[in-house]
C-alpha cells in the first residue's frame, strides 16, 4: 500500500499565525500619491493581484507565449533531488507562496530521501494559505506546515526562526519587480534572518532574444493587456476613481539597456481622471504613460554579483538547457 510506510508516523499538524510588522509599508492612497501625480508617473506591481487580478496572472501563465512559470516549475521538477540534498532542510520557508504549487516538488525530493521537513508558506493572502496548506497536507501525509500570514514589504525581523537547518525559498521571479537597491535591501533582510547551515533558492527570468521577451508580455490572447487594465479597476474600486479603462492601452518592451521588460498604461487620448479618495484631479495628455511594473532579466553573473552584494555567496545555479531562467542557491556568507 502507498501510504502503508506513513501509518506509524505522526499526522501531519497545520498552523497559522501573523506575522508582526517591522514597519507599514505605504498604503495603496499614498502609492498612488507619490506614483501618479508627479512624472513619470508609475504604480507599484503588487496592486495587480487582487481576485481578478490573481485569475488573469494564472491564465498568462497557460499562455504558449508566457515561458517563465512553466520554464521554473520544470527546472525544479529537474533539479529538486540535487536543491534537497545540498540544503538539507528541516524547514523550508517561502516568501510569497501563493498557491505554493511548484513546492511539491521540493517536498517530494525530501520524501524520496525520506527526510521529513516543516513547511512554512509566508503569504498576505490568508485564504490561499489556508488552501494551499490542506492540499499539500493531503499529499504528503508526514507533512507539518505551519502557515504565515504578512507582507514582506513590511521587513522580515519578525518571521519566526526555528531552529535547525532552513531553506529559504522566493520563486517566480518577483525579485525582477525589484529595482536593484530595493533587491539588494530585500536580500539583506532575509540575509539578516539567516544562519550559517542555511540556504537560499531564488528563481530569477534570464535575459534573452527580445523577440521571446516580447511576445511572452505581449500575449496573442490578451491577458497580459487585461491583467495590466486590471490596475486601473483596483484603483478605481480602492480608490473611488473613475479612470476609463477604454482610454488607455497596455504596452510592454523589452528595454535591453536596462535588461528590463517594461509594462506601461498609455492613454489614447487626453482625458482626466478624478480620484475622489485623495481629492486629487489627474489630466493625461494623449500618449502619456504610467510605468506599472518593470520585469528584470538577469545574467548567471549579474545574479552572482546581485547576491553578493547582500552578503551571500552563490553555490549553485540550475538552468534549462536554453537558459531561460536560474535557479539559483546561494548560503549567507
Ligand atoms: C510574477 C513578477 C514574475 O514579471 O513576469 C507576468 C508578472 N507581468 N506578465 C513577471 C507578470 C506580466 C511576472 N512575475
Amino acid at each position: 500500500m502507498q501510504t502503508s510506510r506513513h501509518i506509524n508516523n505522526t499526522p501531519g499538524k497545520f498552523t497559522l499565525r501573523y506575522v508582526r510588522s517591522e514597519r507599514e509599508p505605504p498604503s495603496l492612497a499614498e502609492d498612488a500619491r507619490t506614483g501618479l501625480l508627479t512624472r513619470p508617473r508609475s504604480l507599484p506591481p503588487k496592486y495587480f493581484y487582487d481576485g481578478f487580478g490573481s485569475e488573469l496572472f494564472d491564465r498568462i501563465c497557460a499562455t504558449p507565449e508566457y515561458y517563465v512559470t512553466r520554464t521554473e516549475d520544470a527546472l525544479l521538477a529537474a533539479r529538486a533531488e540535487a536543491i534537497i540534498g545540498a540544503s538539507q532542510p528541516d524547514h523550508i520557508l517561502e516568501l510569497g507562496s501563493g498557491a505554493s504549487r511548484k513546492t511539491h516538488h521540493l517536498l517530494t525530493a525530501c520524501e524520496s530521501r525520506s527526510m521529513r521537513c516543516t513547511y512554512w508558506p509566508y503569504d498576505v493572502c490568508e485564504s490561499i494559505l489556508i488552501q494551499a496548506g490542506r492540499r499539500l497536507m493531503g499529499a504528503y501525509r508526514w507533512l507539518n506546515v505551519n502557515a504565515l500570514v504578512g507582507d514582506y514589504h513590511a521587513g522580515l525581523m519578525h518571521l519566526p526562526s526555528p531552529p535547525g537547518r532552513r531553506l529559504f525559498a522566493f520563486l517566480g521571479s518577483t525579485i525582477g519587480n525589484f529595482d536593484r537597491p530595493q533587491a539588494i535591501a530585500l536580500l539583506r533582510e532575509l540575509h539578516a534572518k539567516m544562519r550559517p547551515g542555511d540556504s537560499f533558492l531564488l528563481g530569477a527570468d534570464r535575459v534573452k532574444e527580445e523577440f521571446v521577451l516580447h511576445a511572452a508580455y505581449n500575449d496573442t490572447a490578451g491577458l497580459t493587456a487585461a491583467f495590466n487594465l486590471n490596475l486601473l479597476r483596483v484603483i478605481n474600486r480602492e480608490l473611488d476613481a473613475d479612470f476609463d479603462l477604454q482610454g488607455f492601452e497596455h504596452r510592454a518592451l523589452y528595454n535591453q539597456d536596462a535588461q528590463q521588460v517594461e509594462m506601461y498604461l498609455v492613454a489614447n487620448r487626453p482625458q482626466a481622471a478624478h480620484l475622489r479618495a485623495l481629492n486629487e484631479m489627474l489630466s493625461f495628455e494623449e500618449g502619456e504613460r504610467i510605468l506599472t511594473e518593470i520585469s528584470r532579466k538577469f545574467t548567471r553573473g549579474g545574479l552572482r554579483t546581485l547576491l553578493r552584494d547582500a552578503g551571500f555567496e552563490v553555490t549553485a545555479q540550475y538552468e534549462p538547457q536554453n537558459c531561460y531562467f536560474s535557479l539559483v542557491l546561494a548560503r549567507p556568507i
